[in-house]
C-alpha cells in the first residue's frame, strides 16, 4: 500500500499502556498513524513501529479548539482516537482540563473540520472519534471520585453533540503480559498475594482492546453515536484472577491474604518509594493514590456482547494468555495473530 492510500488516524496519548498497543495494531492495519505525545523523545523510543510521525500535545494546556483545528487540517486526519486519560493529578496536572476541556476542544475542532470539508468540497467530511472512557462511569457514587467523574462529563458532552461520529469505549481494568500497570505473571510469583474485598470485575486484554478499536475505526457506522462495554469475558474476583494466572503458569501459588483496604493503601504507597526494578518484581509499575487503589477495588461489570458483536472479535480469556505465554513467546504471539485473524 501506498502511504498516500493510507488512511490518517491521529492518536492522542500515544504513549503509556494503552497507546503503544493502539498505535501498533493501527499501523499493522494499514493506516499511517500521528501519534500526539507530550514527550517527543520518550514517545520515538516507545512506538518503534512503521508509518508513524509524532506531534506534540499537552492536554493539560491545549484548551483552544483552533490549536487542534490546525493540527487536525496539516496533518489531514481522517479518524481521532484519545485516549488519554488521567486517574490522579500526580505531576500537577488538571484533571479537569486533561480528561475534559482538552478533548472538548479537540471534538469541537473535529467538528468544524468535517463542516469546513464539507463546504469546501474536500475530503474528509466523515471523521470518526473513538473515546476511550471506563466502566467506572457506571459506577452509582461515580460523583464520588474525580476520574470517573471526568470520565462521564466528556462522555455526556459527546452524547449531546449533533453532527458528530463518535463511538465511546469503556474498558474495564485492561492488562497484558510484560506491560502495563499491574504484572500478574510478577504478583502470582509473590510468596504472599495480597487482595482486598471479593468484588467482581472483567478484566480485559489489552490487544482486545486495541484490535477492537482498530476494527470500530474501520467499520465506524456500525456502532455510531453508541457506548460500547469493553469488558472481559469471565466476571472474577481479584482472587480468582491471581488463581487463573499461576495455574496457567503452572505454578503454586503463594499464601493468599485479605487486606482492609487501609492497609492495602498504606502498603501500596509505601512501596511506591521503591527503586522501579523492584516495583517490577513485585508486578506494580505505576505510581497509585489512595483514589486509585480504592477505585481498582470498587468492582465494576458489564455485558461485552455488543462489543463483541461490533468488533466482530473472539473474547481473550485470561487463562488462555498466560498458559500460551508459559508455552514460548512464538506460541503467545500466534495467539495474539489468531485474535487479529478473526473474521466478522
Ligand atoms: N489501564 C486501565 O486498566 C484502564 C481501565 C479503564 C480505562 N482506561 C483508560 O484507558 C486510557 C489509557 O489508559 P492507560 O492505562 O494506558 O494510561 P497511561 O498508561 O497512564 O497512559 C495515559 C496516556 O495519556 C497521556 N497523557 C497524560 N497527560 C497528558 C497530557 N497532559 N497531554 C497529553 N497526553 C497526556 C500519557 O502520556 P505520557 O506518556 O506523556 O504520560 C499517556 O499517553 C485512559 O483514557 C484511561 O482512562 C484504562
Amino acid at each position: 500500500m501506498s502511504e498516500e492510500d493510507r488512511k490518517r488516524i491521529l492518536v492522542v496519548g500515544a504513549t503509556g499502556f494503552v497507546g503503544p498497543a493502539l498505535v501498533d495494531e493501527f499501523s499493522r492495519a494499514g493506516y499511517h498513524v500521528i501519534c500526539g505525545v507530550r514527550n517527543l523523545e520518550s514517545a520515538a523510543q516507545q512506538l518503534d513501529f512503521p508509518h508513524v510521525e509524532f506531534l506534540q500535545v499537552d492536554l493539560n494546556e491545549d484548551l483552544n479548539p483552533n490549536t487542534w483545528l490546525d493540527r487536525l487540517r496539516e496533518h489531514k486526519i481522517d479518524g481521532v482516537v484519545n485516549n488519554v486519560g488521567i486517574a490522579n493529578a500526580f505531576g500537577g496536572q488538571s484533571m479537569e482540563n486533561v480528561n475534559v476541556n482538552a478533548p472538548l476542544a479537540l471534538f469541537e475542532a473535529v467538528s468544524f473540520y468535517c463542516q469546513e470539508n464539507l463546504e469546501a468540497g474536500r475530503q474528509p467530511q466523515n471523521v470518526s472519534v473513538i473515546q476511550i472512557s471506563t466502566t467506572g462511569v457506571d459506577w452509582p457514587d461515580c460523583d464520588a471520585y474525580r476520574y470517573p467523574k471526568s470520565k462521564k462529563l466528556i462522555d455526556e458532552s459527546l452524547l449531546e453533540t449533533s453532527g458528530l461520529n463518535f463511538i465511546i469505549v469503556r474498558p474495564n481494568i485492561i492488562y497484558e503480559p510484560g506491560r502495563g500497570h499491574l504484572i500478574l505473571e510478577q504478583i502470582v510469583r509473590l510468596p504472599v498475594l495480597t487482595y482486598i474485598g471479593s468484588t467482581k470485575i472483567q478484566p480485559i486484554h489489552c490487544r482486545e482492546l486495541a484490535i477492537g478499536v482498530v476494527r470500530l475505526m474501520q467499520n465506524p457506522y456500525k456502532a455510531s453515536c453508541s457506548i460500547l462495554l469493553a469488558t472481559g469475558p469471565e466476571v472474577l474476583s481479584w482472587k480468582e484472577v491471581f488463581l487463573k494466572v499461576s495455574e496457567a503458569l503452572g505454578l503454586k501459588h503463594g499464601i493468599f491474604f485479605r487486606v482492609p483496604l487501609l492497609m492495602g493503601q498504606l502498603f501500596t504507597n509505601c512501596i511506591q518509594y521503591l527503586p522501579e526494578r523492584l516495583l517490577h518484581r513485585l508486578g506494580i509499575l505505576s505510581k497509585m493514590d489512595n483514589d486509585t487503589i480504592e477505585m481498582m477495588t470498587k468492582g465494576s461489570t458489564g455485558d461485552n456482547s455488543e462489543w463483541l458483536e461490533k468488533t466482530s472479535l473472539q473474547p481473550m480469556y485470561i487463562f488462555d494468555t498466560y498458559r500460551n505465554l508459559s508455552s514460548s513467546p512464538e506460541t503467545y504471539e500466534q495467539y495474539i495473530q489468531s485474535i487479529r485473524d478473526t473474521k466478522a
